[in-house]
């Protein structure tokens, strides 16, 4: 069922008054600043745990109350968080348990942030005790219109109660058969069987950390640790604020949770975009990885509109070198999200801190404290231009093709041992696929292989190296019923467990879907190129390549080197009413555009509109509004629908 939360583009971020109570006339003039700078919305109390609850089981909730009653009195909307992400120096000190252990086996000491173990029960009934406090005490406001739940959860924690629940975990993982772990593991190997649950520890590298099964168990652990300590903090929560809806803020393509399967649990997705934007001479290819991370994030809910939860409003400080970025990119980066499924543009953050760790990030209001900035001015221009495009709010996004990105295969091909090890690059890969699309003006959805492929003219499966339970299933019959699947090298070659399939690649039946045998795998170094055609032009072979032969598939490309020049590179299979490709090499140059733009036209894939761009203007349709952005920093020439001409000035955009 679709669900529309906001009728309005939601315009704020991240609000720290908690950092300036001693200097209350600078909250009044936050207040007078946020109107000027069209702000609708702040996202309050993300790291307030030592300011609401001071001592323990004392609360002290004044300070909000003022800050709620103020932010609602001048028109802005609260986004509340929970303050999971950084605990106060008592906590740790009383309860040490609540405190991280590293891979080494060494306790932290207080300090930074998600520093806190995932499991601790005294971690997750304070984290319960105090978000319980905080909903009772706001349930009513109207100025709160969401939850924030933590900040960015991240790493993982070795200490000893982890390791029991990663023990609990797999034992209920596989059905409390030991026999079936060892197998699964392949345990026989290096003499690793097991014969006690206890014998289990964590992976790390002075302990177990070669058994890549093993590895994707405890990645899949974390990930559920994760989404149970997240639902400790949401009970009370939803129990208490029922309709208020709740999301937690995920960054970029950060491969130690598995996004895919933690957004089920979200009312909402939001996510933390900070693009490299003036970095590189040209901003195209922040733009298209950008672009990915929004359709990614879109497509975990079937299309709903996301949040951007933070996006810097100038430059960063984490990176080795921050640079600003020019004139523009601020709402070029908010007209982005918004054109790809945003309902919000927020910041990290409102006002620069004076002391510690981030005095030199970004924010809206600088050190100055006024409105005479660059800066300043251009999100109050933005906030204007979001004020504008109400008509998208809310409004889901479809779209005919699909690149398969999944967070549970990416971990699986991070870990296996084998092949071409320097080159794995899974997300640049699938960026990869995605780019033509991109390019072309034809929406792509980026999607994980638990989700449905019959919506899709086209689906495009990078690096599929593992296959779960029912993926064979599911592309078997995609591509019966008409779907057009291509997979590329090392597909289908191991199941869930990381056990590879046994009788020949890719995996069972898939080799009569695609109509090949994959009989061995090259690997080449860095300073050496195969080569190898597609449609009669040749390519490079870059780092790896399957060596296959057709079983009733026909050929569209071969082997132009090695022992194995002669044998198919590409292949076309007619399978029921669709198509299997298989493309069995890695090019890192035209290969994948011109595979996607050939396909595009023989699928009658056409783009989103018909405004003819050139290269680095993209064009993005949302509802009924078209979103034309160029991220080229020299103004460009586009033909609209109607054949006129019209210039686009550099990093600006147009909302046709
Ligand atoms: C985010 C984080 C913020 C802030 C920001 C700086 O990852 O959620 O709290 O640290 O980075 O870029």
């Amino acid at each position: 069922m679709e669900k529309k939360f906001f009728n309005h583009i939601v315009h704020g971020g991240d609000y720290n008054p908690d950092q300036w109570l001693k200097t209350p006339e600078i909250i009044d003039e936050d207040m007078r600043l946020m109107k000027l700078a069209h702000i609708n919305s702040a996202t309050v109390g993300i790291f307030s745990w030592s300011m609401l609850e001071p001592r323990e089981g004392v609360y002290n909730f004044q300070w909000l109350d003022e800050m709620m009653d103020k932010l609602h009195s001048n028109g802005i909307d609260v986004i509340l968080a929970t303050p999971s992400g950084a605990r106060p120096a008592w906590l740790s000190q009383k309860y040490p348990e609540v405190l991280r252990v590293e891979e080494n086996g060494i306790r932290n000491d207080f300090g930074v942030r998600h520093n806190h173990c995932l499991t601790s029960p005294v971690y997750r009934k304070k984290v319960n005790a105090i978000n319980r406090a905080i909903a009772e005490r706001y349930k009513n406001h109207p100025a709160l219109k969401m939850w924030h739940i933590s900040n960015e959860y991240c790493g993982e924690c070795h200490c000893e109660l982890c390791q029991s629940a990663f023990r609990e975990w797999l034992k209920k993982y596989y059905d409390n058969d030991l026999e079936k772990l060892n197998d699964s593991w392949w345990n026989g190997f290096w003499s690793h069987r097991i014969t006690d649950w206890s014998q289990i520890n964590s992976p790390k590298y002075r302990g177990e950390n070669h058994i890549s099964a093993m590895k994707l168990c405890w990645d899949r652990f974390v990930t559920d640790s994760h989404i149970s300590f997240y639902e400790n903090e949401i009970a009370p929560i939803r129990e208490i604020t029922p309709d208020i809806p709740i999301t937690t803020n995920f960054m970029r393509m950060y491969n130690g949770i598995d996004y895919q399967k933690f957004a089920k649990h979200l009312d909402l997705v939001s996510w933390d975009n900070y693009p490299c934007f003036g970095e590189s001479e040209s901003n195209i290819d922040a733009a298209v990885e950008t672009a990915f991370c929004h359709d990614t994030f879109r497509s975990m809910k079937n299309g709903q509109p996301f949040f951007m939860m933070e996006s810097t409003p100038s430059l960063v400080n984490w990176h080795d070198v921050n640079k600003l970025p020019k004139p523009k990119m601020q709402t070029l980066t908010a007209i982005q999200s918004v054109a790809h499924g945003a309902d919000s543009v927020q910041y990290f953050q409102w006002r620069k801190s004076r002391g510690s760790h981030e005095k030199f990030h970004g924010a809206v209001v600088d050190h100055c404290g006024n409105e005479n900035t660059r800066v300043f001015r251009e999100v109050a221009t933005t906030g204007a231009a979001l004020e504008k495009l109400s008509n998208v709010a809310g409004v889901y996004c479809d779209s005919k093709v699909a690149i398969i990105c999944d967070w549970d295969n990416s971990r699986a091909v991070h870990h296996f041992c084998g092949y071409n090890n320097k080159r794995r690059d899974y997300y640049a890969e699938c960026i990869k696929w995605y780019r033509p699309f991109w390019e072309m003006g034809v929406s792509a959805d980026v999607i994980s292989m638990d989700d449905d492929f019959s919506k899709y003219g086209l689906v495009i499966a990078p690096f599929l190296y593992m296959l779960k339970d029912n993926t064979e299933s599911k592309i078997e019959e995609y591509v019966r019923n008409g779907g057009n699947f291509v997979m590329t090298y090392l597909g289908a070659v191991v199941d869930k467990d990381d056990l590879c399939y046994l009788g020949g690649l890719p995996a069972n039946g898939l080799k009569k879907v695609f109509g090949i045998w994959c009989e061995e795998t090259d690997s080449l170094p860095e300073n050496m190129k195969g080569k190898a055609t597609f449609n009669g032009k040749e390519y490079d072979v870059n780092h790896v390549c399957d060596i296959i032969h057709s079983k009733g598939a026909k050929i569209l490309g071969e082997y132009r080197s090695d022992f194995y020049a002669g044998l198919p590179s590409v292949t076309e299979n007619e399978y029921g009413s669709g198509k299997a490709y298989y493309v069995g090499f890695r090019n890192d140059e035209d290969l994948a555009g011109d595979f996607c733009r050939w396909m595009a036209e023989k699928e009658n894939i056409s783009a989103d509109s018909d405004i003819s761009v050139p290269c680095g203007v993209s064009v993005r349709k949302r509802g009924d509004s078209i979103f034309v952005m160029n991220f080229n920093n020299e103004d460009k020439e586009i033909i609209l629908q109607d054949g006129s001409k019209t210039v686009i000035a550099a990093n600006d955009y147009l909302v046709l």
